[in-house]
């Protein structure tokens, strides 16, 4: 079928001066600091979003999965209690498992979907992708950050607010907490939150999904590397970081860091500095937490929001909420 492009308006938040400058500022501050780390989403340029694809399909990486099957259980019965006529979606990437929830509120209510990503080549692709596979549906995609932009998203039409694939487990507890109460400001009765999120287990398939054989997680990891010194003229060696994935089990989060392999000085052009790594030294490039149902529930709460339905598969490895307001 072909593309209709006319049906998918993109929005974008993220111009490139706006995306330099927060690189810009999320790097020297992240390397400035001890010990020294970066935040996850500038993993996500088009590669690293090819990366994590990539990632989802190992036989190491449990979370899609579980979330999948959760999915095709339940989602009849999420679109049911949610009734809601506008899909947006949060960090949705390339929108593979959405299709599942498009499918069963397309048969209900369903009227536009609004994937929201900081990815914009994948975004793009998954709005012209699904507005094909949906003809008659209005895709706004929306290319922003989730932390600055929720205030900025389209709010029109009866709204579940779909935040999957265990991402808020990025954020730490502190601008989790910020995260939530902001994203409840900016819904209103009848919209809904649907949010995945990955259980706390044994801390060796913990550490397996986020260290696979292949090595397709620390490729991902270094992928960081390859952003900086492409966008800020940095002169990193990404093969001279190693990969490491640890589980804390004081905090119930995965850390993946990047651990020098010998000392070295890396210059960063664009920001004049230049950086010293001792050998061993590891900068934190991404934290996952892992949830206890009953801290989630409490954290939603405390963030004014009502749950609905708690979904979860089998082996109870991963999570659904569904919360109203
Ligand atoms: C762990 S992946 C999950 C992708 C997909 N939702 C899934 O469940 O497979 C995180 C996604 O969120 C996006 N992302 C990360 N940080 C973001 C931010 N601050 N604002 C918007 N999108 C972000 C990434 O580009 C990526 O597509």
């Amino acid at each position: 079928m072909p593309v209709t492009q006319s049906a998918v308006r993109l929005i974008n938040h993220l111009d490139r001066d706006y995306l330099r400058q927060a690189l810009e500022h999320d790097v020297r501050t992240g390397l400035s600091a001890t010990p020294k780390q970066l935040p996850p989403k500038w993993f996500y340029d088009a590669a690293g979003s090819e990366l994590f694809t990539r990632i989802t399909r190992l036989p190491e990486y449990y979370p899609t999965r579980r979330e999948l099957s959760i999915l095709r259980a339940r989602a009849g019965d999420i679109a049911a209690r949610s009734g809601a006529d506008n899909l947006v979606e949060l960090g949705s990437g390339t929108s593979e498992k959405t299709v599942l929830l498009l499918d069963a509120l397309a048969a209900r209510t369903l009227r536009s979907y609004t994937p929201v990503d900081v990815d914009a080549a994948t975004l793009a692709d998954a709005a012209h992708r699904l507005s094909a596979r949906y003809p008659g549906l209005r895709v706004q995609a929306v290319c922003a950050d989730f932390e600055r932009h929720l205030a900025l998203l389209p709010r029109d039409g009866r709204r579940m607010v779909a935040f999957l694939g265990g991402t808020i487990g990025n954020l730490d507890p502190g601008s989790r907490e910020v995260f939530l109460r902001e994203l409840r400001a900016t819904l209103r009765p009848g919209d809904s939150l649907l949010l995945g999120a990955d259980l706390v287990k044994a801390t060796s398939r913990l550490v397996a999904a986020y260290d696979d054989a292949q090595g397709v997680t620390a490729a991902f990891n270094r992928n960081v590397l390859h952003v900086i010194n492409r966008e800020l003229g940095a002169d990193f060696v990404p093969a001279a970081f190693e990969h490491v994935a640890l589980y804390d089990e004081r905090n119930d989060w995965i850390e993946m860091r990047l651990r020098a392999s010998r000392a070295m000085r890396v210059r960063v052009a664009a920001l004049g500095m230049t950086v010293a790594f001792a050998a061993g030294e590891e900068m934190r490039t991404e934290i996952s937490a892992k949830f206890r149902p009953e801290r989630l529930l409490g954290e939603l709460s405390a963030a004014g929001f009502t749950v609905v339905e708690r979904y979860t598969d089998p082996a109870q490895d991963f999570t659904l909420i569904l919360a109203g307001v």
